[in-house]
């Protein structure tokens, strides 16, 4: 991660800020997110597209991690937020998040949604089957309202990423599909209500993508979708939206491109097959998640009990798990970790990062070596701010952690701890 830093007491340091010192002050499980390294983020992003001389949106997809805070964070960047949900959407009015840059999508979506979409007049609304362009076609006409519309396709793209995580191959409950003339059917009825801007296509191929070839070729296959559409319905996009999906570093097994290259490679594609139809190039909008937030943030948990079974596996039971971390369960997803109190002493033994939840497949990292681990010494494990908090549930009657930020040597509480209160706050006695 981008600031990350051993300082003299031999503490792990992010942004500045010592770790040990952040787990006392706000206790653990603690999310801590650099705030630099997303600025860098969002800021990389738009410098790819700039000096390729293209008109872009860089919509931060916000279910990686929402709350109020990021939405300020991405506003300061100048980026737009892609929303899924009623709730997200409301986070981000609720944060400030001026409506005409935000984009709403979900396979989904609800009449009260909708209508919230509506009401606050957000910016696009990515429309993913028919019986969404049902409703929106007597949403629209109630209120005699327009509506920036795209449409979404599943481009059957096969990335080579987690099986629950692809979305653009054929078999998906994404988006249209290319083939079976559905998607041709979609435009037709999208084009029939002057109460519909469409202004473009929307895919997206999956997360956690390393293969530059998977962006180019869905380039190819969505420009040449948009020439057969100028060639049937004398219709021109002025947007091609490819999603997210860029990968980041979770261990030394993974191996992200620079993001400069991913997109400078499909800036190149665009202008190469849009030369080969003849069609004007499209303002091309981004949707990155965990690109954007997944490698600044890191967790730190105090580490607890031990469990040594004898040329087996040592367990190293930590204060959180799958109630704040539930990609190792969900998607045999793998982390690295230090201890950050002692950051620079040398691996001694192997151990199996345990969460503390009544499942044994509550693990977080299987057989990671670590120095010699006393109890209530403090485990960071690295790049879980996408998906972490975002993904976070109170099995077990758990309370979700904090979360906060650090940025220029200073710590910024921007989500409380939840309490035992919290917990029981929706519930009734009968
Ligand atoms: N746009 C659309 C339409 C998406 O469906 C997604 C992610 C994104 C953008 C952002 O993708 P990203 O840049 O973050 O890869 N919970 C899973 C990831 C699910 C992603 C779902 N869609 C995980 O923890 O790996």
């Amino acid at each position: 991660t981008g600031t990350l830093k051993i300082n003299e007491n031999n503490h792990l340091e992010i942004g500045g800020m010592d770790t040990a010192a952040l787990a006392a002050k706000y206790g653990t499980p603690l999310y801590v997110y650099d705030v630099a390294q997303i600025r860098s983020k969002c800021r990389q992003f738009k410098a790819a597209f700039e000096k390729n001389d293209f008109s872009y949106q860089v919509a931060y997809a916000s279910k990686a991690f929402s709350v109020l805070a990021i939405y300020q964070l991405i506003q300061e960047e100048g980026c737009s937020v892609d929303v899924v949900s009623g709730g997200e959407l409301y986070t981000a009015l609720k944060a400030g998040f001026p409506a005409e840059k935000i984009h709403f999508h979900g396979n989904n979506k609800t009449v009260a949604e909708l209508t919230l979409a509506l009401e606050n007049k957000v910016g696009c609304i990515i429309v993913d089957n028919f019986y969404e362009i049902d409703l929106l076609n007597a949403l629209t006409k109630e209120r005699n309202q327009r509506v920036a519309v795209q449409l979404r396709t599943a481009p059957g793209i096969n990335a080579h990423t987690h099986e629950y995580i692809t979305t653009g191959q054929r078999d998906s409950k994404f988006g249209f599909d290319l083939e079976n003339g559905q998607i041709d059917q979609a435009i037709q009825k999208v084009l029939e209500n002057p109460l519909f801007d469409l202004i473009g296509v929307h895919c997206h191929i999956g997360s956690q993508i390393f293969e530059t070839e998977a962006f180019t070729h869905t380039v190819d296959k969505m420009i040449g979708l948009l020439a057969s559409w100028r060639d049937k319905y004398g219709y021109t996009a002025k947007v091609l939206n490819l999603g997210g999906g860029f990968g980041i570093r979770y261990t030394e097994a993974d191996e992200p491109k620079e993001i400069s290259d991913i997109i400078d490679a499909v800036c190149q594609e665009v202008v190469q097959k849009t030369g080969e139809y003849d069609y004007p190039v499209p303002e091309i909008w981004i949707e990155p998640g965990r690109s954007i937030v997944g490698d600044a943030g890191i967790t730190l948990y105090e580490t607890g009990s031990e469990k040594d079974i004898p040329g087996i596996r040592n367990y190293l039971a930590v204060d959180g798990g799958m109630s704040d971390n539930i990609r190792p369960a969900l998607y045999d997803a793998a982390y690295t970790a230090v201890i950050a109190n002692r950051a620079t002493e040398p691996a001694e033994e192997t151990y199996s990062i345990a969460g503390k939840c009544c499942e044994s497949g509550d693990m977080l990292i299987w057989d990671i070596p670590l120095p010699k681990v006393n109890q209530k010494d403090i485990l960071a494990v690295f790049s879980t701010g996408a998906y972490g908090y975002s993904m976070a549930n109170n099995y077990n009657r758990i309370p979700r952690p904090a979360v906060v930020f650090v940025e220029d040597g200073e710590d910024a509480l921007v989500v409380k701890r939840e309490t035992y209160e919290d917990l029981i706050h929706l519930d009734q006695l009968i």
